[in-house]
């Protein structure tokens, strides 16, 4: 996947990247924009783990991805002035590379497991009684000189993100004392966010670019800042002290994102189940195989939003192209697809 891809389900460094030493990352609660009821309801539970000096209840947090769960992560870490230790599902291959990690831990430290979906299985048994009992037995070595070894561990919280709760096992899900479900910013929001990173960039913008922005970065923070980005380059290459919105237009224009957010990629897939399955109904897997993506990235990224802003619609024999969808690309809609939309 290149890396100059304004929707794309990794982070790149230069998302969370320091500028004149301010982190784009807010570190408290309040400084943190959206997800109201989120923030609602954590303040509480960490107020009262708090007064308690007891570990936070271990929490999941699930949404697609560029929404922050990272970045709320780490303001828990904040709030409740404890370590934090960063790691992800696929990073973790074997139930030594968790203890290792678990090894680290302070009474009361958050562990942050990104993808948490994707943890082997034998290293998500392990973590089954690190999270319940604060303890893990694990053999180590292999065939006449293995060994139990029996870990006591200080109580921490764990923090997994994952971008559909429905990837995980149940038994690991019944673990989560808190359960917290990301959504997509509202346009407010994305402004909100646009503004205060413009100010950590020290450029100034105009509410109509930020709500051009807003309008057309998929309810996603980390998509707003990296529009941003490109925003301020154009606005410095022009020589143009105050971003507005024909600059915020133009830039967005030359990244191909259209006036509802639309990427190359989503305009690719929408025509493609067009133009070879007459508008669907077509399975994820063959149209992830046709535009040569990801199916995972197709599921996590462009799907939800295709879906929720009504451009696709899920049936029981696969997706399928909304009347919408055929008007925004300046198709005729078929008659005959009428039935099924
Ligand atoms: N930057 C990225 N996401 C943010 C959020 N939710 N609040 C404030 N700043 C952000």
């Amino acid at each position: 996947m290149d890396n100059d891809r304004i929707v794309s389900n990794q982070e790149f460094p230069e998302d969370a990247q320091m500028e004149s030493n301010y982190s784009l990352r807010p570190q408290l609660l309040n400084e943190y924009i959206g997800q109201e009821k989120i923030k609602h309801n954590l303040n509480i539970y960490i107020q009262a783990a708090k007064e308690r000096e007891e570990a936070l209840d271990h929490v999941l947090l699930f949404g697609p991805p560029g929404l922050g769960k990272t970045t709320l992560a780490m303001v828990i870490a904040n709030e409740l002035d404890v370590g934090i230790q960063t790691t992800s599902g696929p990073a973790i291959e074997r139930s030594g590379d968790l203890l290792a990690i678990l090894n680290e831990l302070k009474a009361g430290d958050i562990l942050f497991i990104d993808e948490i979906h994707r943890l082997p299985r034998v290293v998500e048994e392990v973590l089954y009684s690190a999270m319940e009992d604060y303890y893990v037995d694990i053999i180590i070595g292999q065939g006449q000189t293995s060994q139990p070894i029996h870990f006591e561990l200080p109580p921490f919280t764990l923090i997994g993100a994952t971008t559909r709760a429905g990837l995980l096992s149940q038994p690991l899900r019944d673990r989560f004392g808190i359960i917290s479900h990301m959504q997509y910013y509202t346009h407010d929001e994305i402004q909100l966010i646009v503004h205060r990173s413009a100010e950590i960039f020290d450029v100034e913008i105009d509410s109509g670019a930020s709500l051009e922005i807003a309008r057309r970065s998929r309810g996603t923070p980390r998509i707003a800042n990296r529009i941003l980005r490109r925003v301020r380059d154009v606005a410095q290459y022009e020589g143009q002290s105050l971003i507005t919105k024909d600059l915020a237009d133009k830039a967005l224009t030359m990244m191909d994102i259209d006036q509802s957010g639309l990427d190359e990629t989503d305009r690719r897939l929408l025509t493609t189940m067009i133009e070879l399955y007459q508008g669907g109904p077509v399975g994820l897997n063959t149209i992830a195989a046709n535009i040569n993506e990801d199916v995972t990235t197709v599921e996590d990224m462009y799907e939800p939003f295709l879906l929720q802003n009504g451009f696709l619609k899920r049936t029981l024999r696969g997706r399928i192209v909304t009347p919408l969808a055929y008007e925004h690309l300046g198709y005729p809609y078929p008659e005959e697809n009428g039935k099924d939309a």
